[in-house]
């Protein structure tokens, strides 16, 4: 597990500065004028700070730039860093100059002479999110982690706003995470555990088996995981925080630990990436744990189904024709599509047990999506546009990039089998929407639905705004701002 840089509100005091250890940043806006703290920096650096504002080089900032002097003459400190941001800025700008101030300082001790700036605790969020690093596997010693401190005047205030930013916060590590984690370690068995120790939350938390998975009759999702030896597993998460009676909202991710394709195989280049493939159960993990951690008001369960895809003897092949618990056959033309199974027994599964108010699925479904869309935003499908819009709402506010693609009836005939109810495959073209068009013949009419293909941006080869490379975290911030503004 990697662990979340910790963050302190303490008073507010000039003083400090002089004598601080690590790193010291100020705040300045792009028209130069000084705070208090600047001030206290300038009278240290005898004017270094006047000098920085009056150059050419100031001349040419933007918000969120950080311009840092190492080993400032008067000050303790290793590097004074000065922030360019406005005295009002906006979540983003907030949020993204903390990324660029923490990508900086790379996880040593922070001192922000915050005072009363507004939205600094955005601003923290910021620092936290991009501060992440996944190091687990690293047998050098690397440095212990330092903490953000943030000098402000009314820290108990700002820190009872950023707590449940923290929480959020520490959502989106855990989906990193499980995302990074290579499969012989996240083994499903693994996964499982991982969430079961989420009961100390307050989560509860169930783990049903294979044998409870064939009496509920699950046949597609377990043809997934009969070839591998880590055996395929469905995690229920509770978490009730709103009224008694009120029905739940439904997560549904695909966890799929390693899709080598099965038999259908996968070529070898890049076939390692697919230890990502178990993203969608990674957010909606995360978002469980979001919630829980900040006592969200709100009813919402979370299943994810956990299965690895390899081939064997024992493996599904191309040809063979699965029941779901819903009771249609489907032919596996290409048992590489093996997330839509997953999630089609999950999803049914859902509904039949909790009747949600509505139900959003998130899988790493399609390379296709990647074609159209590529990394900037996720596939977002839906059969309700008032429950779609809401969540297109929410991403946006937290600059998640999701963006609707079309279902429609026409597109079923490439679902059409010769000998079954349905093929698991629909060709080449709009390879994404046959694959959520497949998704839901599973969704009951009356359930609202939003199906999430997050297939390019749950990891990524370069870094993000809030990311170093590799697992983004995408979807946990979007998810839990859904929830607080439409279920508490
Ligand atoms: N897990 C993959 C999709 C994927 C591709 C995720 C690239 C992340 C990055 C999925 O199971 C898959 O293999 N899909 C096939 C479907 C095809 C066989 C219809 C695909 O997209 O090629
Ligand atoms: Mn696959
Ligand atoms: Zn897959």
């Amino acid at each position: 597990m990697s662990s979340l840089m910790p963050v302190r509100f303490t008073p507010f005091d000039l003083d400090a500065m002089a004598q601080a250890e690590g790193r010291v940043a100020i705040l300045i806006p792009a028209d130069g004028k000084m705070s208090p703290a600047a001030r206290r920096a300038n009278r240290l650096t005898k004017g270094g700070i006047a000098r920085l504002v009056e150059s050419e080089r100031f001349s040419k900032v933007k918000s969120g730039d950080v311009i840092s002097l190492a080993w400032p003459a008067g000050m303790e400190a290793e590097a004074l860093d000065i922030l360019v941001l406005p005295r009002r800025p906006d979540f983003d700008e907030a949020r993204k100059a903390g990324a660029n101030l923490a990508k900086l300082s790379a996880g040593k001790s922070v001192l922000v002479m915050a005072a009363n700036h507004a939205r600094i605790e955005e601003l923290a969020l910021g620092m936290v999110l991009r501060a992440y690093d996944f190091d687990v596997h690293k047998t050098k010693e690397s440095d212990p982690l330092g903490e953000i401190v943030i000098g402000h005047s009314k820290p108990e205030e700002a820190e009872a706003t950023f707590a449940p930013l923290y929480a959020v916060a520490d959502g989106v590590r855990m989906t990193r995470d499980l995302t990074n984690e290579p499969a012989n370690v996240l083994t499903t068995t693994e996964f499982a555990d991982r969430l079961v120790e989420m009961e100390s939350l307050g989560l509860k938390v169930e783990v049903l088996e294979e044998d409870k998975l064939a009496e509920l009759g699950m046949r597609t999702l377990l043809s997934v995981g009969q070839g591998s030896v880590t055996p395929s597993k469905v995690v229920v998460m509770q978490w009730d925080g709103g009224e008694k009676d009120d029905a739940p909202l439904a997560l549904v991710g695909k966890g799929v630990v390693f899709d080598t394709g099965g038999i259908s195989l996968k070529p070898a280049g890049g076939m390692e990436d697919m230890t990502m493939d178990m993203g969608g159960a990674g957010v909606v993990a995360g978002t469980m744990r979001a919630l829980a951690k900040r006592k969200a008001k709100a009813n919402v369960v979370g299943l994810v189904g956990l299965v690895e895809n390899m081939p064997s003897g024992n493996a599904s092949r191309p040809g063979d024709v699965v029941k779901s618990m819903k009771g249609d056959t489907v032919e596996i033309i290409n048992t590489d599509a093996e997330g839509r199974l997953v999630l089609c027994d999950v999803m049914w599964y859902a509904q039949d047990r909790f009747q949600p108010v509505g139900m959003i699925d998130l899988a790493t479904l399609t390379g296709a999506v990647i074609i159209g869309l590529g990394h900037e935003n996720a596939g977002v499908f839906s059969n309700n546009d008032t429950f779609c819009d809401a969540f297109l709402k929410s991403a946006k506010a937290e600059d998640e990039g999701a963006w609707r693609l079309p279902l429609g009836e026409g597109y079923d005939k490439q679902l059409k089998s010769r000998i079954a109810d349905m093929k698991n495959v629909g060709g080449r073209p709009a390879g994404s929407i046959t694959a959520a068009q497949f998704l839901q013949r599973f969704v009951k009419e009356e359930t609202p639905w939003i199906h999430l293909d997050i297939a390019g941006v749950a990891s990524v080869s370069s870094e993000t705004s809030y990311a170093p490379k590799g697992a983004t975290g995408w979807g946990v911030r979007a998810l839990s701002r859904f929830v607080q503004d439409n279920f508490e």
